[in-house]
């Protein structure tokens, strides 16, 4: 017995960037986002917003629509990179939030952590050591990003989404990589005041786009191909393609490969811009609030993230 989704929530910052916005604080254009990236605009967390509250206001509503109670919940991991504290993990305070007082932890797999998190939850609940666990893929980049770095952080956004998931037999392939690319993408930790090393600020996103965007159509490519030929399946048997929304040309070009219609491959970019861990949660709720995924429905999951990481996840919908 593995892992299905039993329900999804999500939780963006009330407070909407618009590319425009962006080109009065900086030397960029909305043209130039749009046809680049895809990107329109971004939820950006502003005044006393912070990340625990919208994984919170997330987690609440998967628990909700789960028809379940805190009680119900045998664990909470975290995908995440950038909890409001470095210590203690994010899990940990969203379980004192919830009166959840379970096991918690964070994983960081920056932007496949949802599928890393899916097989960690997949391991516990197939051994039987939990029943219920919540997933929570929550991410502040806005706290990563040189805001005076046009090639950067118009990219990105913040936002939150959550799902329970329990016993059952959805996923159908899982593959995860990590193939030793550290510095296409990264951001270092300082030194601290530490008096035993030299002295080291710590930095912001940086980010070899070019590389990243080569990696991403490439690696997602095979892993796509992978989970097919595994599975012995055409691309014409995926009802849906929920890939990372990192660059709306990175996802056009893997549908071109697979020679698929623009429907198999729903987009929100255009929204959130990339939210890291939480694009694909947060892409499934609302596909799942709009009735396109439902029992039955066959999907394939793939992200790409710093590392260089990949998750890739072929699911059907219990
Ligand atoms: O979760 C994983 C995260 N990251 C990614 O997936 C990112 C993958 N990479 C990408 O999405 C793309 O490489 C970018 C969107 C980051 C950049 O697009 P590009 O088509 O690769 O542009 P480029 O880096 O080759 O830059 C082209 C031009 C440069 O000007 P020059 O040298 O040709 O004069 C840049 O300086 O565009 C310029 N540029 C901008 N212009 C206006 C870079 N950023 C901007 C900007 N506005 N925001």
């Amino acid at each position: 017995m593995g892992l299905k989704i039993l329900s999804t929530g999500r939780a963006l910052p009330k407070t909407i960037i618009s590319n425009h916005r962006l080109s009065a604080m900086m030397d960029t254009s909305d043209e130039w986002i749009v046809a680049r990236t895809g990107i329109r605009c971004r939820h950006i967390v502003s005044g006393d917003e912070d990340l625990t509250s919208l994984a919170v206001t997330a987690a609440k509503a998967a628990i909700e629509k789960a028809a379940l109670d805190v009680s119900d919940i045998d664990m909470i991991i975290c995908a995440t990179m950038s909890g409001d504290y470095v210590f203690p993990s994010l899990a940990c305070c969203v379980a004192e939030a919830l009166g959840a007082l379970r096991p918690a932890f964070d994983i960081n797999a920056a932007c496949s952590g949802f599928v890393y998190a899916l097989e960690v939850a997949n391991q516990f609940i197939s051994t039987g050591r939990a029943k219920n666990i919540l997933i929570v893929c929550a991410e502040m980049m806005s706290r990563f990003c040189d805001w005076t770095d046009r090639s950067t952080c118009v990219l990105f956004g913040d936002g939150a989404a959550a799902c329970v998931v329990g016993e059952g037999d959805a996923i159908k392939y899982l593959n995860l990589t990590a193939d030793g690319h550290t510095r296409l993408l990264y951001q270092e930790a300082g030194s601290g005041n530490s008096p035993f090393c030299p002295k080291k600020e710590p930095g912001f996103l940086k980010m070899s786009g070019q590389d990243v965007f080569k990696f991403a159509v490439s690696k997602i490519g095979q892993e796509i191909d992978r989970a097919l030929r595994t599975l012995g399946l055409s691309p014409d048997d995926i009802d849906l393609y929920i890939l990372h929304q990192a660059n709306k040309r990175i996802i056009d070009s893997a549908r071109a490969r697979l020679n698929q219609p623009e429907e198999k491959f729903p987009v929100n970019i255009d929204r959130y811009g990339n939210t890291s861990e939480a694009t694909i949660p947060i892409l499934l709720d609302e596909l799942l609030e709009a009735g396109r995924i439902k029992k039955g429905t066959k999907l394939l999951i793939s992200a790409f993230g710093a590392g260089m990481t990949t998750g890739t996840c072929v699911m059907i919908w219990e």
